[in-house]
């Protein structure tokens, strides 16, 4: 059975309402870099939008067709896609980030797989959440489950977890305000 779409719900007002520290995210990625840069679950390109100066291209992945719809299609290349199966060939992008989709991908351990298989070596993967250690993230925790948006949150040791028998580069986490992101070198 299909499921509901969340996000092309509020599509239209989400850039409005969203915030992340998209300057912690550039410092993280380590920006500008010459090469392109992949935004998995980046929605209305929110993010990428506010990085696209610092890369060659960006492109956004998201299974959700209403949030593509309000990215800026003149600046970033939309992708309809599921991060559990990304239409990329192997070793693709200088850089990779997730911002804030993790825990609402059906499969972490292949979005991590797809992730980490896409991005080039030498590169970097970025996946920014909110940190389910803090209680205001378990309070979005509780209200996103009372919605029935089947999220999925994981504490950030666990998504680097994810990556243990296959990246054996730099990974490392950095945490604040409710928010941590991990970094996972290839
Ligand atoms: C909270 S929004 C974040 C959007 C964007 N990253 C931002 O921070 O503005 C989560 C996004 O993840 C997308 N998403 C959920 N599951 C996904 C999956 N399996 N593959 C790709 N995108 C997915 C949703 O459609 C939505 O656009």
């Amino acid at each position: 059975m299909p499921q509901f779409d969340h996000f092309a719900a509020i599509a239209p007002l989400y850039a409005r309402v969203a915030y992340s520290k998209t300057s912690l995210m550039s410092e993280l990625a380590q920006l500008p870099v010459r090469g392109r840069l992949l935004d998995v679950g980046g929605g209305t390109g929110r993010v990428s939008s506010a990085l696209r100066d610092l890369v060659d291209e960006a492109v956004i992945a998201d299974v959700s067709f209403g949030m593509l719809k309000q990215s800026p299609r003149s600046s970033l290349k939309p992708v309809c896609g599921g991060s559990e199966s990304l239409p990329f060939a192997d070793n693709s992008f200088e850089r990779v980030i997730m911002v804030d989709a993790l825990h609402h991908v059906i499969n972490h351990a292949e979005s991590a797989y797809e992730m980490f298989r896409v991005l080039k070596p030498g590169g970097l993967l970025i996946i920014e959440e909110p940190d389910i250690r803090t209680f205001g993230v378990k309070l979005i925790a509780l209200a996103e489950k009372l919605l029935l948006m089947r999220s999925h949150f994981l504490a950030p040791d666990a998504i680097m977890k994810l990556f243990s028998s296959y990246a054996n580069g730099e990974k490392k986490v950095h945490a604040e305000d409710g928010t941590a992101w991990v970094v996972v070198g290839k």
